[in-house]
Order: structure tokens, then sequence, then C-alpha cells
């Protein structure tokens, strides 16, 4: 009977997490998936979170069902962490879903049955799962110019002169923040542009947000978003909490739609919650109630919560800074020049490194230091002493 399969096409990312795995050397680094690593190598679970998991599991009666759109609890306080007060509570639908992906899946269904010939706009590069989805659904794609290779940061002009080629009623994808895998970010003057070309073409915006917290700050990480979001009449927010709740393996997200009108509210609502339905009923809910617990009420012991959140969160971002620096510097001194100094200039987890896929090759063969094909680095999978490490032998396959 299942002669006929194919095999699918292979996700680098996770091909990578097998190679890897299957090395025995000693001295081999992980810098492939996006998974944060504190200086011992270890993807510890945050204190905020074992402790709101014993709240849970002390309080929780029942395993009974919840509802189609999950946790509302949860979702109010997501939302609120990532829009504060730029939009108004009643323009928010919001549905809980299983991790980022599953929300980007979700968001990606109702614009696919919004029924008409919408094409999504990725950016070049984009993590490649992205496009994988889309093409698995079935929906119309392009490509937008993002990122420079020459000076590693984003080419603006390029990028809005590929996005005139959109028609009114396309779908943009952008990276809320920490881009991933080029580590390099709209600043909030290019989100405002932004915001008019949508405003002015018609142009639904589709957000991905992974990493809010990565970047320069759990605040600073969502201007652009909320820009964006309280300017337009409508978007779309896929929201992750793997990274910055460390919660990668409970699949904890939100698919938002921001909406103007009250009538389209309610539709889309109801398509929310029947393609959770269709999907896998109901999302998984432990690692969102974790979540809400933590983002609390006003009580003591949730300010303690969020408060020890926020700091254990703002550590993660700040050893990323100045692994960041670190590596530069290094790689200043190995390779006797400037070419990687944007490294420093970068937010999140990734920088792309702008090697050839035979130095990747090499790097991984002669020295087990694994990354992305394309020479994306996963900034938090170096400890410090391995950088010199690092350094050296990068210089040597340049
Ligand atoms: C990554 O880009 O490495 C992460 O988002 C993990 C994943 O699912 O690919």
């Amino acid at each position: 009977m299942f002669q006929n399969l194919k095999f699918q096409p292979e996700d680098k990312i996770m091909a990578l997490m097998t190679l890897f795995l299957a090395d025995e050397r000693k001295e081999k680094i992980d810098l492939g998936v996006g998974v944060y690593k504190d200086n011992k190598g270890q993807t510890p679970i945050m204190s905020a979170v074992k402790q709101a998991s014993n709240i849970l599991n002390n309080k929780q009666t029942t395993k009974s069902y919840v509802g189609l759109l999950g946790n509302l609890g949860f979702i109010d306080k997501i939302s609120n962490l990532v829009l504060a007060d730029a939009v108004p509570q009643n323009r928010i639908v919001g549905s809980q879903a299983p991790g980022g992906t599953g929300a980007f899946h979700q968001l990606l269904l109702l614009i696919r049955s919004m029924g008409k010939d919408q094409k999504v706009w990725i950016s070049s590069p984009s993590w490649p799962n992205h496009e994988a989805i889309i093409k698995h659904l079935g929906i119309k794609f392009d490509n937008y110019f993002y990122f420079d290779e020459q000076t590693c940061e984003v080419n603006f002009p390029r990028m809005m002169s590929d996005l005139e080629k959109m028609d009114s009623g396309d779908i943009l994808l952008l990276h809320g923040c920490c881009h991933n895998p080029t580590g390099a970010n709209l600043s909030l003057e290019h989100w405002v542009s932004l915001t008019k070309f949508c405003e002015k073409k018609n142009i639904l915006p589709l957000i991905d947000l992974a990493y809010q917290g990565f970047g320069d700050g759990i605040e600073e990480d969502v201007k652009g978003v909320q820009y964006i979001a309280s300017k337009l009449p409508e978007s779309c927010i896929g929201i992750s909490c793997s990274k910055n709740f460390g919660l990668y393996r409970e699949r904890v997200g939100a698919s938002l739609l921001l909406v103007s009108d009250k009538k389209q509210r309610k539709l889309a609502e109801d398509n929310l919650k029947s393609f959770n339905r269709v999907t896998y009923s109901f999302p998984p809910d432990y690692g969102a109630s974790v979540v809400d617990i933590i983002l609390g009420g006003n009580d003591l012991k949730s300010q303690e919560l969020i408060a020890l959140w926020k700091d254990e969160l703002n550590g993660m971002r700040n050893g990323m800074l100045e692994l960041r620096k670190l590596l530069s510097n290094s790689l200043r001194l190995s390779t006797n020049s400037t070419r990687f100094d944007f490294i420093e200039k970068h937010r999140g987890m990734f920088s792309l490194m702008g090697l050839s896929f035979d130095q990747v090759s090499q790097l991984r063969n002669k020295f087990g230091i694994y990354m992305v094909g394309d020479s994306r680095i996963n900034i938090a999978g170096l400890n410090r002493n391995q950088i010199e490490y690092f350094s050296s032998s990068l210089a040597s396959v340049i």
C-alpha cells in the first residue's frame, strides 16, 4: 500500500540535528537548531517555568478539555505582552496554537480560505519552514529581497522595490524581530514605511514573532509590530513561546488576528475555532497554562514570577549580546579583518556568516563545527571557551 509514497524534501535544520547527534567527536560544536544554551551547553528549564509548573500541578483539578481556542487567559496575557496598549483589546481575535509553527499554519489556513488568489511574499532568505508550510498548503508565494550579503544588513530600498510588485490583497510575511536566519533586522523607520506601504496597497501583514526578548529587550523587540498593528485595520501575528519561555517541547504559541470590523471579528473567530477542530481539535494546554501563570495577575506571587521570568530572559539576551561582542573581536584577530564585525550588530540567536557551502562543510568535517548549510550560526550554541577554537577554525577555511 505504501509503495507510492515519496520521500519528502528534507528540512536542512532537522537534517543537521541528526548529523550532529551522530558525530562522536568530543570537541564538536552545535550551532545549528535555534535552541538557547547556557554557558555549560545546557538548555535549562527557566526557574519561573519550574515554579509556575509547580503551582499548576497543585492547583489543577482536571485534565478535561478546555475549549477550541484554548486557554483564553493565556491569549489575553500573551496579546498584552506583545501589543501592550497599542491596540484596543476588542480588536484582537486570538487562538492558542501548538507553538509558533502551529500558529503560522493555522493563520495560513485562514488566509487560504479567504478564497482569493493572493500570494504570500517571503523574505529571501527566511526560515526554511515558512516556504515548506506555504507550499504544503498549496498557497502561492513569491520572494522579496531582504539581506545584502555585502553589508550583512537589510537592503531596504531593494526590499521595497520588490514589494512594489505585490498586488492588492497579497500577504506580506515579516519577522517580528530577530530575523531568522540573517540576524539583520528592520528598524522602526522601516516598520513605519512598511505600514504606509501596506495601507496604500491593501496588503495584509503576517508577522512571525518567535524571539521577543532575544534582540534588544522584551518591549523594544515589539515596537515595530505594535506600530504596524496599531495603524492598519487588519493584521495577523503568529507568536511562539518556545524561545522566550524555553518551552520548546510543550508547543506553546498563539495566532492573533487584529480586525477592526465587528462582524468580521466574529467570522475570524469562528474560522480559527473550526480550523483547530479539523487540525488537532484542542490546542495543548499545559505549557500555555504555565505561561498564563507566569504572566499572571496582580497578586504578589504573580508579580514575583513575572519579575523572575523577565530577569532570566534578560540574562539570556545579555549573554548572547556579550557572545556577539567576543566573537566579532576574536574573528577580527583571527582573520585580521573587519569582515565579521556585523556579528556584533546583528540581534537575536542567529547570524548569517556569508560562508560558502564548501566552507561550511569543511568546518563540519575538519573541526566538528555544525552550522546550517547557508552558514547560519546560532550564537547561543557557542560558549565562551569555544570562541577561539571557532574563530581559528573559521579563519583556516576562508
Ligand atoms: C530554528 O530556526 O532553528 C528554530 O526555529 C527551530 C526550528 O524549528 O527550525
